[in-house]
């Protein structure tokens, strides 16, 4: 029955398409809209990516997702119902193409394939035949950047460059401690691309405008909260490549050593600090900040994730707890306490649920600096993986199914590492910054982001 059933399905999706004496349609692209090749190229795709989707279905609900996916491709297109106007407001990475050589990934691909290039020359020596091998591995290569041969459609294709996810890193220094240096730098996400980019920053002779900041993603903007000294209210803001003093002030004194935050999307987005010191705790919502309900126990030297909308704060290292507070409309609340007492942690959101990862564990047999992680999920706590590193003070990011984790202050490590979900299923060292850094400042940006300007930063 279901055999029919899904033989059934089969010609009635199939036939509007490939009945008798009915062309096998793609979609017709209206010639005079301004990149109607485009459109064609990737019109094509999309239908040959069907094809091949169906081919690999053996039920009805498998070909109806697969035509779910055809259109949705097709849509998307140049020239097509999202992109009428071709690629002007058009987010298809195929427009890329139209201007390959501004595409900052494009360029990246033949950067690195022409440092290979080099390489390979270097190895030669006198040996003709030597170069000429050079050259052939070299356009085979090329033909796999975005845009060429091999990847039409621009980023990414299978086989070909990875258009992958960039973070920037910054951390300054002060001239208190020489382990603190100044950094800048731009990282890809498997950690194989790593080059200094540059930033304004105010001068702050003492010690850097943002060393002890803590940092926070609102609304697309990178904040800065709060450092030390007579500096821990000032409430700072990145503008393209210049760090801003926003001239608003945090109400209590804040530094990323002691104090948590995180970006919550109740209502309206907001950043929710509480300082570590106190019980106290605000909530900047881009324009001003202003004290919010008290935690239970001041938890110092902790982290903060978003959980459910709302912020969660967990552990502490004065007084030294495994307590786990959730803020809810009747005020901060405690929920499952951390398998250990817990700080120097760093932690982060996943799809229902908190990780914690590394920090120091004040109990049980594992007591001192740890490389474990474990996950808040369903009211509960679970150690989920082991990483290389013992990390302190980190920071971390999240995309896909790896996180990245920037050390602090134990280890200057970067590492990744594998989340499927449940577990951390492996994880790899993927490169390092020179130096401590409390709580480094972290978050996604484009490859070709501040590559214009001085060493590390340029002071205003
Ligand atoms: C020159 O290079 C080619 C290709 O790398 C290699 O097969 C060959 O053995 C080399 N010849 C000599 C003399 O080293
Ligand atoms: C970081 O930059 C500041 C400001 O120029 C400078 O005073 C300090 O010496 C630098 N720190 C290091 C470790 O180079
Ligand atoms: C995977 O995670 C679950 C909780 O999400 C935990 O119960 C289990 O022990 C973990 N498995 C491994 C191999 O760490």
């Amino acid at each position: 029955m279901r055999w029919i059933f899904s033989l059934f399905s089969f010609y009635a999706l199939a036939q509007p398409e490939s009945g008798p004496g009915v062309q096998v349609s793609r979609r017709r692209i209206d010639p005079s809209c301004p990149d109607a090749d485009l459109g064609e190229l990737c019109d094509e795709d999309c239908f040959e990516k069907w094809i091949k989707c169906k081919d690999g279905c053996f039920s009805s609900s498998c070909e109806r997702q697969c035509a779910g996916e055809w259109t949705d491709c097709y849509r998307a297109c140049p020239c097509d119902e999202l992109c009428p106007n071709g690629c002007e407001n058009c987010a298809n990475p195929i427009c890329s193409c139209k201007h390959p050589e501004n595409d900052p990934y494009f360029k990246q691909c033949l950067k690195e394939a022409g440092v290979r290039l080099e390489d390979c020359f270097k190895s030669c020596a006198t040996n003709n035949t030597c170069y000429d091998g050079c050259y052939d591995v070299f356009d085979e290569e090329k033909s796999f950047c975005p845009c060429m041969d091999n990847c039409p459609m621009g980023c990414s294709c299978d086989g070909g460059y990875e258009c992958q996810t960039h973070v920037m890193v910054l951390g300054q220094g002060t001239t208190y401690y020489n382990d603190f240096p100044n950094f800048s730098y731009l990282i890809s996400a498997d950690g194989d691309f790593k080059e200094k980019r540059h930033y304004e920053s105010p001068l702050n002779v003492e010690y850097g405008y943002l060393f002890g900041s803590g940092h926070a993603i609102l609304r697309g903007d990178v904040y800065f909260f709060g450092s030390i000294e007579g500096q821990a209210k000032k409430i700072s803001k990145l503008s393209g490549c210049k760090i801003l003093n926003t001239g608003t002030q945090l109400v209590a004194a804040f530094n990323a050593l002691y104090g948590s935050l995180a970006t919550v999307s109740a209502g309206t987005e907001s950043v929710i600090l509480c300082n570590g010191y106190s019980t106290n705790c605000e909530s900047f919502d881009g324009e001003k900040s202003q004290f919010i309900s008290s935690t239970q126990i001041s938890h110092r030297e902790s982290c903060m994730a978003e959980f459910e909308n709302a912020p969660m704060i967990i552990g502490s290292y004065s007084p030294s707890s495994n307590r786990v507070e959730i803020l809810t409309t009747s005020g901060w609340q405690d929920t499952a306490p951390h398998l250990h007492e817990i700080f120097y942690h760093t932690c982060l959101s996943v799809s229902n649920g908190v990780l914690t990862i590394g920090g120091y564990l004040n109990d049980g047999d594992e007591r001192g600096y740890t490389k474990n992680v474990y996950l808040f999920r369903d009211d509960q706590w679970a150690k989920v993986g082991v990483l290389q590193s013992p990390f302190d003070l980190a920071s971390s990011i999240h995309f896909g199914e790896n996180f990245l984790v920037f050390g602090g202050v134990q280890t200057r490590n970067v590492e990744r590492a594998m989340w499927d979900g449940q577990n951390v299923t492996s994880s790899m060292i993927i490169n390092e910054h020179g130096g401590d850094c409390i709580r480094p400042i972290i978050f996604e940006i484009n490859l070709d982001s501040c590559t214009e300007g001085c060493d590390d930063f340029c002071y205003y």
